[in-house]
């Protein structure tokens, strides 16, 4: 039987990128792409030594109880609010993520969605396919304008900037609230003034989510942060889906207190809100801000380097560039062998 560590990838994704984990490991790739429930989790953990996950992934100290060789989970993602870091560091195991080589394209899709939303790019286009495009009048679908107005942004990490940064081609205001301010070099260069939640919240004409999920931004946009929106606001979410009462979106859409929202993410996703569904001022997305050919190879590629390294091979041998908690190496005593 071979000695080689083992690892486990829970998606087939392209293999050309998952064949450099075949040099280090004997690898096993699940065929196909449905969601792995608790039990298909803990199945496919117990024996191996490594793991590549992605965000339907849900590892939980359930999930990893009887995984005794397991020693890195390499999540394909720059959020990774699907992992429950203390309980993989309470076990030793590493955990790492993707960042940067997203935050682009995701800034990119942030304003594919702004734009659809201000302007109901895909109402519209909705209604044209309906065949209800009879006679042109000039009071069609009157949108929202977008350059000249006020960008508010929650949540200015490198996704929050980046999307900043683009706002200067439409000579907008960028209002942000982050937990830290940025430093003043940072500010100039994204031209965004801090301000805090609540002045964010009453300010901007589109406002866009781009905060990390976590037990304290759970419903950080709830019924009382919507009601104090500025009346005929747009919101867009590219971050998680949690972070956005979803319940309490429909409200506010149906009563016309905010003009619309470009929603990527979702509470249950793949399960999207039916009042959502039902709603004509929403654009719907199915979680794909990341989703260009070339990032979503990066990210793969990326999640392989740290889960080699995290392992103790490749020229980065225990010192994966992407640990999410390196406390975990210490527990471990120092780094992997
Ligand atoms: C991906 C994301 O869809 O990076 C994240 O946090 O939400 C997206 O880029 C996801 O990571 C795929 O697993």
């Amino acid at each position: 039987m071979s000695m080689r560590p083992r690892v486990w990838v829970t998606q087939p994704v392209f293999g050309d990128i998952l064949a450099r984990l075949e040099s280090h490991f004997d690898v096993r790739v699940e065929a196909d792409v449905a969601p792995r429930a608790a039990d298909a989790l803990r199945a496919g953990l117990h024996d191996v030594d490594g793991a590549l996950v992605f965000i339907p992934d849900r590892i939980d100290a359930a999930v990893i109880a009887g995984a005794h060789r397991l020693r890195a989970i390499a999540n394909v993602g720059v959020g990774y609010d699907n992992l429950d870091i203390p309980a993989l560091t309470a076990a030793g195991i590493i955990a790492t993520n993707t960042p940067d080589v997203l935050t682009e394209t995701t800034a990119d899709f942030a304003w594919a969605l702004l734009l659809a939303t201000a302007r109901r790019v895909t109402e519209a286009e909705r209604w044209l396919r309906e065949g209800q495009w009879t006679t042109w009048s000039f009071e069609l679908m009157l949108g929202r304008d977008v350059h000249g107005s006020t960008l508010g942004i929650l949540g200015m990490g490198r996704i929050g900037q980046a999307i900043a940064r683009r706002a200067r081609g439409f000579g907008m205001r960028v209002l942000y609230h982050n937990r830290a301010r940025l430093a003043p070099e940072l500010e100039r260069d994204c031209a965004a003034t801090h301000v805090a939640r609540n002045e964010l919240l009453a300010h901007s004409d589109h406002l866009v989510l781009a905060l990390p999920y976590s037990a304290q931004t759970h419903h950080a946009i709830g019924a009382p942060e919507l009601a104090r929106m500025k009346p005929g606001a747009t919101l867009v979410n590219v971050a998680r889906g949690g972070i956005v009462d979803d319940a309490a979106l429909a409200d506010a859409l149906d009563a016309g207190r905010i003009a619309a929202a470009g929603l990527d993410v979702y509470e249950n996703e793949p399960a999207v809100h039916p009042r959502l569904l039902a709603c004509r001022n929403v654009v719907l997305t199915p979680h794909i801000a990341s989703a260009s050919e070339a990032t979503r190879r990066a990210m793969v590629a990326l999640a392989v380097d740290n889960l080699v390294a995290a392992l103790g091979a490749g020229p980065h041998a225990g010192r994966p560039p992407n640990p999410v908690n390196a406390d975990a190496l210490l527990a471990r005593g120092g780094h992997s062998a």
